[in-house]
């Protein structure tokens, strides 16, 4: 039975352990992550047919976290075109009364454990200078990897985005090794 509307806002207590089921997502999957991204200021809300497309195309290296019937957390990625090595992290959104609970360092770490992103060595995303939570989520996870951590302006205000959007710094995370995924 699905929980009552109200028990869904409530905050997933903190420091105890929550255990929800990560999955790839399946194309019926894409109008509740569209939703799920809706409510992660600061992440830019894609069309939902980007979302579909990412919940079908990408299923592969994209992952979901299901909670009591609910999407709460959400990684779109894809293996970079030319560089099979480098898996590409485009979107993380984690529900806000499921913050804090390492859900989405757990997400990562799932997706590199998917056989997809076998031969994957390193990981890239971009973040804006302003998203403490991001920069926090990332370092953490190059910490645990025992990896490096670059950055470097990518996507610039001006150049790249007509002054309507903060630049987006380039993070590279590795390269790690295959012993360092699996004990982090
Ligand atoms: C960024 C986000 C995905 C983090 O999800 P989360 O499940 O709470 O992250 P985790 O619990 O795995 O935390 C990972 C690390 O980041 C830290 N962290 C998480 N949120 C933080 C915040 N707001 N400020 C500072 N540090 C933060 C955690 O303390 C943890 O580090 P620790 O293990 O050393 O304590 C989530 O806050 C979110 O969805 N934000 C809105 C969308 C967004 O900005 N996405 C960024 C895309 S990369």
């Amino acid at each position: 039975m699905p929980p009552p509307a109200d028990q869904k806002t409530a905050p997933l207590p903190r420091n105890q352990k929550i255990a929800p089921l990560l999955r790839q997502p399946e194309a019926s999957d894409g109008a509740a992550v569209w939703q799920l991204v809706s409510e992660c200021a600061p992440l830019d809300r894609n069309s939902m047919y980007c979302n579909l497309l990412q919940c079908d195309h990408f299923a592969d290296t994209s992952i979901i976290a299901e909670h009591d019937g609910d999407i709460i957390g959400w990684i779109s990625a894809y293996i970079v075109p030319n560089e099979p090595d480098t898996l590409f992290i485009w979107q993380v959104a984690v529900a806000e009364r499921a913050r804090g609970t390492g859900l989405a360092s757990r997400m990562l770490r799932g997706l590199l454990d998917r056989a997809a992103c076998a031969g994957v060595t390193s990981l890239k995303t971009t973040i804006t200078d302003d998203n403490e939570a991001s920069w926090a989520l990332f370092r953490r996870f190059a910490a645990a990897q025992g990896a490096p951590l670059e950055r470097e302006a990518h996507f610039r205000r001006d150049e790249h985005f007509a002054g309507r959007h903060a630049t987006e710094h380039m993070v590279t995370i590795g390269p790690f090794g295959a012993e360092k995924k699996a004990a982090a």
